[in-house]
């Protein structure tokens, strides 16, 4: 059974992982309409995984005894002043991830509630493969600058994008 703090904590964390699906997915069909295919297949693709980190919080939370809330999710603000900075935003966004994820981890210890300990592990995983494909794609963007024939390139390569930290393990 949950306690009321990593219950709260968890439905906090499932409205985040809800409200990042809608941020990669305003940010797929930004780049889809201005004609970067690679770029939106990665966006798209990033937004269905945000879904099924949700997913797979909603599942464990009712197992535990819990009750899952499915709330309104936030519309996205995206600068989109150019692609530096969008991917900007997407580092800090997963950075403000990483940082919920931690504090649900503390959470969990301050509760002596190993089981959700354990269950996080895999988010706190994936949280650092995520930063690491953001800071390697705004490294990229910074290289590129504004050139046209850069930015061609690289739409190209993410059309099929794997993790640098994927390949790391
Ligand atoms: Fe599931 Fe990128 O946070």
């Amino acid at each position: 059974m949950l306690s009321e703090k990593v219950s709260e904590a968890l439905n906090k964390q499932i409205k985040m992982e809800g409200d990042s699906s809608q941020v990669y997915l305003a940010m797929a069909s930004w780049a889809e309409v201005q004609g970067f295919e690679g770029i939106s297949t990665f966006m798209y693709t990033q937004s269905d995984e945000e879904r099924m980190h949700m997913l797979k919080l909603i599942k464990y939370v009712n197992q535990r005894g819990g009750q899952a809330k499915v709330g309104a999710t936030l519309e996205p603000t995206l600068d989109v002043t150019n692609f530096k900075a969008l991917f900007k935003q997407l580092l800090q966004h997963e950075i403000k991830v990483s940082e919920s994820i931690n504090n649900l981890v503390g959470i969990t210890l301050d509760e002596r509630d190993f089981a959700t300990h354990n269950f996080l592990q895999w988010y706190v995983a994936e949280q650092i493969e995520e930063e690491a494909t953001a800071r390697y794609i705004l490294d990229k963007i910074n290289l590129i600058g504004d050139d046209k024939g850069g930015l061609y390139l690289f739409d190209n390569e993410m059309k099929n994008f794997v993790s640098p930290a994927a390949n790391a393990q």
